[in-house]
């Protein structure tokens, strides 16, 4: 079940955002954040949901904003379920004099007991997680944060054990990396996840507004429906999962693409290999190392020595590598590619499929880095020259690509070159795609130069990523379309 969170400072502007919610199936009132609370209030506020309510009076140590004392603090609960409150959230680390009265006078309302570690996941958290199924409340809650991937494996592992013996439990991770479990865990069993009403209006680090959950089709996902999604970090840039859940939708295929921020790679292949993956792509930093954790690999993504796609079958992971496809498709739009001088900035994955591309396009292409050891790796396998950045100067070039994330989203007036070094009727492509224009190719149309946005690349991946997966031919247009929406109303709030 999908719940919005009120976190209205007032009882009126309650009302107003309590009107304003569609699309959720329960509404959490969050009581600690009303300044003229009273019982009359509550009872209005309760009465004018029109769906199930949760009512919550979160104490500062767990997250919420109340500060009075712990007498008032439950009174508001108790004056909840009195107004017939569908559910109360009350703390573990309540009173336990205090717990029990309020079990013992529920009445219909279902309590939902919580536990928030705001700093941490304990690799213990079963234990906690024992201590309060004793209580035998309705619902068991545990929100702790992701410092790491791995700390989600943890809660992942407590809904297990909890589905196992059918205790209900509502349990998933708080923080940037654990982003993506407040989407999984309903797949995984549990049984509410919380969305903020519009940005900004957050209650909890991480938490996605109603409309993110429902591009996620959330409604959707039951225990059949298929994993995928980017590994990268950063990934908060990504649009694949704007393309790919739009064209889910659209052919009907009970799969959800998520965004996994990944600091450990081993661990995150390992724990899902044993899941219900359909494959990932793979973004910055990750493309090169995760050749090293995979059981099989493409010819071309072998010869190239990088995966930005992965498809599991039987469980086994088996790379691919579209970038160079999409990038020398985009390229070729524009440009013949025979004896170009191309200049390629970056020596990452990247830059290893692009480079491999130019040399199949038979392009003579030099690699400059800002680690010049690393450009010299990928010409050396290329047939490419090689150098540093600085000596982008003495170069002459008919194309230039940055294969850097300079520039990339939250950084958009980042540049990985001095404008004066773009050259007047030049080719410039940028394979950053979040901004749609940035700032180089925005100096590039300055100097009259033909740029080609990264965001090309992108859609023709994303292209050839959806039929690796599903066999079935992508919503092309539709996946544009979508992505192109996001960038442009990402564009109007900046
Ligand atoms: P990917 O696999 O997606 O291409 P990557 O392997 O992390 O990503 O490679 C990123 C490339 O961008 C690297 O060549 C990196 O340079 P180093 O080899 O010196 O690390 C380059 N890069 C990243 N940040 C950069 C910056 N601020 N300025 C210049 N180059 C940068």
């Amino acid at each position: 079940m999908l719940a919005a969170v009120v976190t209205a400072k007032t009882y009126k502007e309650a009302i107003r955002e309590i009107n304003n919610i569609q699309n959720a199936d329960l509404i959490e009132l969050r009581l600690d954040y009303i300044k003229d609370l009273s019982h009359r209030n509550i009872k209005n506020l309760i009465k004018m949901c029109k769906k199930p309510a949760i009512a919550t009076n979160r104490k500062k140590d767990e997250g919420g904003l109340f500060t009075g004392s712990e007498e008032d603090r439950i009174d508001a609960l108790q004056a909840a379920i009195k107004s017939d409150v569908n559910f109360v959230d009350v703390e573990y680390s309540t009173d336990k004099n205090l717990l029990k009265h309020l079990l013992k006078n529920k009445s219909t309302t279902r309590i939902i007991i919580s536990h928030h570690n705001l700093y941490e996941t304990p690799k213990n958290i079963i234990n906690v997680y024992n201590k309060m199924k004793k209580l035998n409340p309705d619902f068991i809650k545990i929100v702790t944060k992701a410092k790491s991937v791995t700390d989600n494996f943890e809660i992942f592992d407590l809904i297990n054990d909890a589905n196992k013996e059918k205790t209900k439990v509502i349990a998933f991770c708080s923080g940037s990396y654990g982003e993506f479990s407040r989407i999984l865990s309903i797949i995984l069993g549990s049984q509410i996840t919380y969305a903020a009403n519009e940005k900004g209006k957050e209650s909890a680090d991480g938490q996605l507004t109603l409309n993110e959950m429902h591009s996620y089709r959330i409604k959707k996902l039951n225990n059949q429906t298929k994993i995928l999604g980017i590994i990268g970090n950063p990934v908060t840039h990504s649009l694949s999962n704007i393309m790919h859940n739009a064209a889910f939708e659209k052919l009907n295929i009970n799969a959800v693409y998520l965004k996994f921020k990944v600091d450990n790679l081993k661990h995150f292949v390992n724990y899902f290999k044993g899941q219900n993956i359909l494959g990932f792509s793979v973004t910055i930093p990750h493309k090169i190392e995760i050749v090293k954790f995979i059981d099989n690999i493409d010819k071309k993504a072998e010869k190239i020595g990088a995966v930005n796609t992965i498809v599991v079958k039987n469980k086994r992971l088996i790379g691919h590598n579209t970038d160079c496809d999409g990038a020398i498709k985009a390229l070729k739009t524009k440009t013949e590619l025979k004896n170009k001088k191309v200049v390629v900035l970056g020596a990452g994955g990247s830059s290893r499929a692009v480079a491999y591309g130019l040399k199949e396009e038979r392009a003579n292409t030099t690699i400059l880095n800002r680690t010049v050891e690393s450009a010299r790796n990928i010409a050396d396998c290329f047939d490419c020259s090689y150098g540093s950045l600085n000596d982008l100067k003495k170069i002459d070039y008919d194309i230039l690509i940055n294969t850097t994330p300079v520039g990339m989203h939250p950084y958009p007036y980042d540049c990985p070159i001095p404008s004066r070094l773009l050259r007047k009727d030049s080719i410039i492509f940028d394979i950053v795609f979040n901004p749609y224009k940035t700032k180089l190719l925005k100096y590039a149309e300055k100097k009259e130069c033909t740029v080609i946005p990264g965001f090309e690349m992108l859609i023709n991946g994303a292209e050839l990523q959806f039929k690796l997966w599903t066999k079935k031919n992508a919503p092309t247009h539709l996946m544009r379309e979508k992505a192109i929406s996001y960038l442009e109303d990402a564009d109007h709030q900046n």
